[in-house]
């Protein structure tokens, strides 16, 4: 998704807004763009398709120099990828705006600045706000005043940053939807949409508010609420690593991720988990009050953050004594949704930042739900700061756009939310405690399915000439192989589904042939015979099947079925420790196929628009 960097120094600060955008990539884009105000008022500007990489190299060629400068990575919406779309996007040459989100009356505005003579060059919603800058500006004392004005007639979700090049001691920017965050340096100021972007230059940060545009100078943020009241947004140190962003020895960073899940998991679990029982304040200290008093959860998130969530809705009405429901965030914010009594909103995200997940919480307060948690890998992000208990995931900084490591400490928050709610509704002493045993011993589980890595990677050379894969799981490992098959698609490319095993006989059966592979998650539980009879069925219309099974389940390798061990763990963990395969096995099959394996076509880490 978009990335903004912007800075008001002394020095020159091409490189730094160009370092910036590079830690943003992660986010994913499709064309890179830089504005710098000259030291003889005039605005240069470098934009380039493609990688940050061509910018940088093309700006080693043609330097800009100067210290007021704004730079974007964008991901198309409004207008194909192109130099010509590409931020930032200028007015008459002095003034320059880049913008994440999406502008949706910029129609009407556009047809408004065409009557008043602005000639648009772009195909992008963008445009509109410099122009829209530049006509408030002739009757504005100020710029932070033009900004103003025209973000009172923009609609739709945005975070966008404006300077002048007739005045290099400022830009102006304002948070509508689209998260921005204000870096302070010693004598320089620096915003940008994420913190990674500017942990080279500061660690001090303070986040904007809905509706907040704020005046940065090198010595000065000011800070002004929708209603135009100055206010002030806490500046705080943060204690992220700079090296976070490292790929270390890994070849990508979805390999490294996904190696560094039972550090995740044992950091997730540090302080929560204490002599084999959860902590009381483990989901803060108003949670008992609330958990003892809910008797329905309502989850919802998006792409991985889903499936997690599904996951979770297996545990909670199992063992929890709690019913639960769970909906893609996109679809819960646009219809009318019954509340049962005494219910508990949870989303859960690992930016925190997801524009469909962000407003469906913001509706759920609407309707009067009980309370709303958030089990989230962002500190201050926008879902921690509106939910009334926020669960941080201590996965640390994931890259890799396909999420791993995220994920699998999403779900051992949510199998430790499980426990926090069950202790209220029934649950037993021995059952808490069984759990909690488990999830100690489930980082040394993983690394022993981490050992299975050499021969997944045989088993990916099967899918090299492959275009579709069924998944199939049961129960819990329903949402582990739709898991499955979403990591298959978002990196190799190859089409994937997912069915929950006892559907076959519903439809995809008839796919089935030499062609598709199918793909078994079968741990020992009280489901495997049922399993096993899906097997069947699959073997009998000709099927080729690779099955990750509990060595203890007794399957056995055939010239149809390619059995793959992974050692027993306890029922309760297994959607968690089953991931592991399905991960490694899309990882080496987009190796294979040579595809962008942290950056795949099309997709974005953080989706912070509709
Ligand atoms: C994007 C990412 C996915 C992620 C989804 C939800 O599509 O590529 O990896 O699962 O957004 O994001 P969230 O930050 O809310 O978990």
């Amino acid at each position: 998704m978009c990335g903004i960097v912007g800075a008001v120094a002394q020095r020159d600060v091409a490189e730094i807004l160009v370092e910036g955008l590079k830690r943003l990539e992660y986010r994913g884009y499709d064309s890179a763009g830089v504005a710098i105000i000259g030291n003889d008022q005039k605005l240069q500007r470098a934009r380039r398709l493609g990688k940050v990489q061509e910018l940088a190299d093309a700006l080693k060629t043609d330097p800009l120099l100067g210290g007021t400068g704004i730079a974007h990575t964008r991901w198309a919406t409004h207008g194909a990828p192109s130099e010509i779309n590409a931020h930032p996007h200028v007015s008459s040459d002095n003034i320059a705006v880049v913008h994440n989100g999406i502008i949706e009356n910029h129609q009407m505005l556009r047809e408004k600045l065409q009557a008043l003579g602005y000639i648009f060059t772009s195909e992008t919603d963008t445009e509109v706000i410099a122009h829209l800058v530049h006509h408030e500006l002739k009757t504005a004392d100020t710029l932070l005043a033009a900004v103003q004005t025209t973000v009172k007639q923009l609609e739709g979700a945005y975070g966008t940053v404006v300077m002048d090049s007739n005045d290099n001691s400022r830009i102006v920017v304002a948070r509508s939807g689209s998260p921005l965050v204000i870096g302070y340096g010693l004598g320089e100021n620096f915003i940008a949409s994420d913190m990674m972007a500017l942990l080279p230059v500061t660690r001090k940060f303070a986040f904007l508010e809905e509706g907040d545009v704020a005046e940065v100078t090198r010595y000065e943020v000011n800070v002004f609420a929708a209603n135009g009241e100055a206010v002030i947004r806490e500046a705080k140190e943060h204690d992220v690593s700079q090296e976070s962003g490292d790929k270390g020895e890994y070849r990508h960073y979805m390999l490294k991720e996904t190696y560094e899940q039972p550090t995740a998991i044992r950091n997730t679990l540090e302080g929560r988990l204490v002599g084999g029982k959860l902590d009381n304040n483990a989901f803060g200290e108003n949670a008992d009050d609330i958990f003892k008093e809910i008797e329905h959860v309502q989850i919802i998130a998006c792409g991985t953050s889903y499936h997690s969530g599904m996951v979770a809705r297996y545990w909670l009405e199992a063992i929890a004594g709690v019913s639960c429901n769970i909906e893609i965030a996109s679809e819960f914010r646009y219809r009318k949704s019954h509340v049962p009594k005494n219910a508990l909103i949870v989303t859960i995200s690992q930016s925190g930042e997801t524009a469909d997940t962000l407003a469906a919480l913001r509706l759920a307060k609407d309707l009067g739900y009980r309370a709303s948690l958030t089990i989230c890998n962002v500190k201050g992000s926008s879902l921690v700061r509106e939910s009334d208990l926020a669960f941080m995931t201590k996965a640390g900084v994931e890259i890799g756009v396909a999420s791993t490591k995220a994920f699998t400490t999403q779900l051992v928050g949510l199998l430790m939310m499980t426990l926090a709610i069950g202790k209220h509704h029934g649950m037993t002493e021995k059952e808490q405690q069984d759990i909690a045993q488990s999830l100690m011993m489930l980082p040394n589980k993983l690394d022993e399915v981490l050992a299975l890595a050499d021969s997944i990677e045989e088993l990916a050379e099967d899918f090299a000439d492959k275009h579709h894969a069924l998944f199939l799981g049961r129960g819990d490992q329903y949402p582990i192989a739709m898991e499955g098959a979403l990591k298959l698609k978002e990196i190799s490319y190859i089409h994937a589904e997912a069915y929950a095993a006892g559907e076959l006989k519903h439809g995809p059966l008839a796919l089935i042939d030499a062609e598709m592979p199918v793909i078994v998650v079968a741990p020992q539980n009280d489901l495997i015979e049922k399993l096993k009879s899906n097997v069947e069925e699959v073997r009998a219309r000709g099927g080729l099947m690779y099955v990750f099974a509990d060595t203890d389940a007794k399957f056995d390798s055939d010239e149809t079925m390619t059995v793959i061990n992974v050692p027993h763990c306890d029922d309760i963990i297994a959607p968690i420790v089953y991931t592991l395969p399905l991960q490694l096995l899309s990882y080496y099959v987009a190796i294979i196929k040579g595809t962008d394996v942290d950056q795949p076509r099309n997709l974005a880490k953080s989706v912070t628009v509709e």
